[in-house]
């Protein structure tokens, strides 16, 4: 297996929310990066996501402009996953569909050498089944990144039924040396965190939708009486109700009726009311 003192070049599949972040973490913490989408559109979309947190984190003072540009400088972008050939280190973050997951990781096995980790972003899809797709299971280990990748602190290891003792403690390494710390869990559906903060997000929509408070008291009510940054409505429309939705419908078919999705959130979904990135969700946005 490669050594992270060996790792050079990270390759990141997916140029989204999740993938663009990665990508720009790793590159700050000092890698070349190789970000990789199926369409030049979603890469563009991706370094304009990088420039605007970068842009943020100069304004505030969190890095130099130097340090912005050096880490601009370290990503190439590309839609051919055979440019990923020479990574030592992979991580995927592709939309959260099996089928698409074990697809990519299947190419990945083909193109990378096969003493290089493969590691996947998957929020709430089973590591282990993903590592199927491949002939490197050993290899293969679950990185949960949090949204917004540059800001939060946790990234969550998911450890897969194959996942060898030596991937796993790369996959810590690997995040500490990007600034995050690291907890670990067992391929278990929603692992640590969607587990309990899905029904958390869930139980607050039906807290709406069931007339117990109006969606500004609810998201008051836990940030003042929880402490937390963003109360359960906000923070679905910050993650996405479509990805929310995906994820409890996930949670719902391994885990049974607990899990069963608040009508609110469907019907949202269904009127394409996605959250700050159609403009409008629980709230609505500019
Ligand atoms: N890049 C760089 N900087 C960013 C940024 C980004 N994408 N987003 C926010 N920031 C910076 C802002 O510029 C601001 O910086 P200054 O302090 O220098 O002004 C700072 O972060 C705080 O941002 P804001 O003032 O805009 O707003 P805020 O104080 O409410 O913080 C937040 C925003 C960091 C998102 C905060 O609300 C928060 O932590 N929310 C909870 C987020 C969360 O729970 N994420 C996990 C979701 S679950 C997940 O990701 C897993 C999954 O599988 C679904």
């Amino acid at each position: 297996m490669r050594e992270l003192d060996s790792v050079e070049r990270v390759g990141v599949v997916g140029a989204g929310t999740m993938g663009n972040g990665i990508a720009q973490v790793a590159a700050t913490a000092g890698y070349d990066v190789v970000m990789r989408d199926i369409e030049q559109e979603f890469v563009d979309r991706g370094f304009d996501a990088i420039d605007s947190s970068l842009g943020r984190l100069v304004d505030g003072n969190k890095l130099t402009e130097d340090e912005a540009a050096a880490t601009r400088e370290r990503i190439t972008g590309t839609t051919d996953l055979d440019d990923l050939a020479d990574c030592d280190l992979v991580v995927e973050a592709a939309v959260e569909e099996m089928e698409i997951k074990q697809e990519i990781f299947a190419d990945l096995d083909e193109t990378i050498p096969d003493d290089v980790v493969l590691a996947t972003n998957t929020s709430t899809l089973s590591v282990t089944s993903i590592a199927s797709a491949t002939s490197r299971q050993e290899l293969v280990v679950g990185v949960h990144f949090m949204n917004p990748v540059p800001v939060m602190d946790g990234v969550e290891i998911v450890v897969g039924e194959r996942t060898g003792e030596k991937t796993t403690a790369l996959a810590h390494d690997f995040a500490e040396e990007l600034g995050k710390e690291t907890w670990e869990s067992d391929d278990k559906p929603g692992f640590v965190s969607n587990r309990i903060l899905m029904p958390w997000i869930n139980e607050g929509i039906r807290t709406l939708d069931e007339g117990v408070a109006t969606k500004e008291d609810i998201d008051r009510g836990m940030k003042l009486g929880t402490n937390v940054p963003m109360g359960p409505l906000e923070l679905a429309d910050h993650i996405g109700l479509d990805i929310c939705l995906d994820a409890t419908e996930t949670l719902h078919d391994e885990l049974g009726d607990r899990y069963t999705p608040a009508y609110l959130l469907k019907r949202k979904v269904e009127a394409g009311d996605l959250g700050k990135k159609t403009g409008r969700g629980f709230y609505e946005y500019d």
